[in-house]
């Protein structure tokens, strides 16, 4: 704690360096410095306090000083433990009026290496505020964990007790249910305020947006939430676009193989399998893919991609990608079937789409080549590189999405927080998206700062199509 900001980052002297890629951003995400200027004096988010969960990077950093500049205050904390930019973070601390010996700027609980107790117990802080009579009120989350933690602490509260962790439980979950159960020995209204006080959720990405249908469908979730994910303008751009961007420059700093002429195997063809694909393949790698569902396999065979099995493509695969936000998808036996080298990454938003605690049980001896990037030697004599322990290897690599596509993502986040904070007797318990007149503001501005020039609708040519001029320009079923 210094000058009344509570924090824990690794290293509050890289703000400075940190600043300096903050401005640089700011430039690249024209949406939030737009947003900055339309709402600086309503101030729509005063008397909100955000607290917020997603991977602490420079564009991060401009979302987190975008919802303070329009009255917020917030606390913030990563969704990963290696996605964290410990310059961002130690930015957002000191602020932009603040030096390292007086920060003024916003609580962060973040580095770059979390273990996964520390990176629990920096959840924790990131949701208790200072004065417990003044709790969130507001959640912005990535991946879903500031709401499980808060929702299930409640449950188990109104339950009264939290159960013993049980065997099919996984790692991870068991550190929340070891916070949980200390927790409730001291205070066993702590996530019940909380969850009470909270006027919604934002949820940034495909796996938290999952979970939160699921606690809906089970009637769990006790206050509304926005899906931005399903905005236009966050995941067919995003997930798309911002990982033929960041898959690449994962794979070449973690390893730098010459990616052309390799055979590549994605596991998923989705939003984000499709933008791994495409950059690959721009590489001149020869990509193969697999799918579940026969609308994505038919695109993937469309834009030129073989569709194979796993087990089939597995032994001749230099360079496997899972991005399917399911579990289990390269298994203990699919690495040992792998070919020498061969190297091994997720992109998907949990570890678990790589078997990493089999692999780790398996009696395989792990050489760690630099941070993020680890060299396991079976008993086969067969060796293969895995990036990121199976976290998401564009933010444990490299550093994630630039800022002109997170621009996007994160105009949707700010609005989705605007509307929930201001108008929550428009909200039930349930999950919404933004209108689309909302999605096509974003894309708007994004559209004018690439210097693109749109067409306008003649009022005849709107009739014609059963448009406004102003848009909203698609129905909902359209699909983009
Ligand atoms: P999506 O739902 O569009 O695509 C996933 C695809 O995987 C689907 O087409 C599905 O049919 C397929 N799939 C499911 N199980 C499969 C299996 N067993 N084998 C083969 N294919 C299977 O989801 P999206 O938006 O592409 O997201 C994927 C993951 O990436 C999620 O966990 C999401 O949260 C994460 N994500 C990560 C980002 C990053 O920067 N690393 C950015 C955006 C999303």
């Amino acid at each position: 704690r210094r000058n009344g900001i509570d924090y824990k980052v690794a290293d509050l002297s890289l703000a400075e360096f940190g600043r300096k890629e903050i401005r640089l951003a700011e430039h690249e995400m024209p949406g939030l410095m737009a947003l900055r200027r339309e709402y600086a004096d309503v101030q729509p988010l005063q008397g909100a306090r955000i607290s917020g969960s997603l991977h602490m990077t420079i564009q991060t950093a401009v979302l987190i000083e975008t919802l303070v500049a329009l009255g917020a205050e917030v606390r913030w904390a990563s969704c990963n433990i290696f996605s964290t930019q410990d310059h961002a973070a130690a930015a957002v601390v000191v602020g932009p009026a603040g030096t390292v010996d007086e920060p003024r700027g916003t609580p962060v609980f973040a580095w770059k290496g979390e273990t996964l107790e520390q990176y629990w117990w920096c959840a924790e802080q990131m949701l208790t505020w200072p004065d417990p009579d003044a709790p969130a009120n507001m959640i912005l989350d990535d991946g879903g964990d500031a709401t499980l933690l808060v929702l299930r602490g409640a449950q188990f509260e109104q339950a009264g007790v939290v159960p013993p962790a049980s065997e099919d439980n996984s790692a991870e979950y068991n550190v929340i249910l070891d916070l949980l159960r200390r927790q409730f020995a001291t205070d066993a209204t702590k996530w019940t305020k909380i969850a009470a006080a909270v006027r919604g959720v934002t949820e940034e990405t495909t796996t938290g947006v999952l979970r939160l249908y699921q606690f809906a469908a089970a009637g769990d979730l006790t206050f509304p939430a926005i899906n931005v994910n399903d905005s236009v303008t966050k995941s067919k751009f995003d997930n798309k676009y911002g990982t033929r961007h960041s898959l690449v420059d994962g794979i070449n700093r973690g390893t730098d193989v010459l990616i052309g002429g390799k055979k590549i195997l994605i596991c998923g063809y989705g939003d984000v399998g499709k933008g791994c694909a495409e950059s690959l393949a721009g590489q001149g790698a020869r990509v193969q893919v697999t799918e579940i569902d026969p609308i994505n396999a038919l695109q993937a065979l469309m834009d030129g991609f073989d569709v194979v099995t796993t087990d089939e493509a597995i032994p001749t695969a230099d360079i496997v990608i899972t991005s399917t936000g399911n579990k289990d998808i390269i298994t203990l036996e699919h690495m040992r079937a792998m070919k020498d080298q061969a190297i091994l990454g997720n992109i998907g938003h949990f570890d678990d789409e790589i078997q990493m605690a089999a692999l780790e049980r398996s009696g395989a001896t792990r050489l760690n080549i630099k941070p993020q990037v680890d060299q396991w030697t079976f008993d086969t004599g067969r060796s293969i590189i895995v990036l990121s322990e199976g976290r998401l290897l564009n933010l444990g690599n490299a550093t994630g999405h630039p800022s002109f596509v997170m621009s996007n993502s994160f105009s949707n986040q700010v609005i989705a927080q605007i509307e929930l904070w201001t108008k929550p007797e428009q909200y039930d318990n349930e999950v919404y998206r933004l209108p689309k007149i909302l999605d096509e503001k974003v894309a708007r501005i994004h559209v004018e700062a690439l210097g693109g020039q749109l067409t306008k609708l003649t009022k005849e040519q709107a009739e014609y199509i059963g448009v406004d001029v102003e848009g909203p320009y698609k129905p909902e079923h359209y699909r983009y």
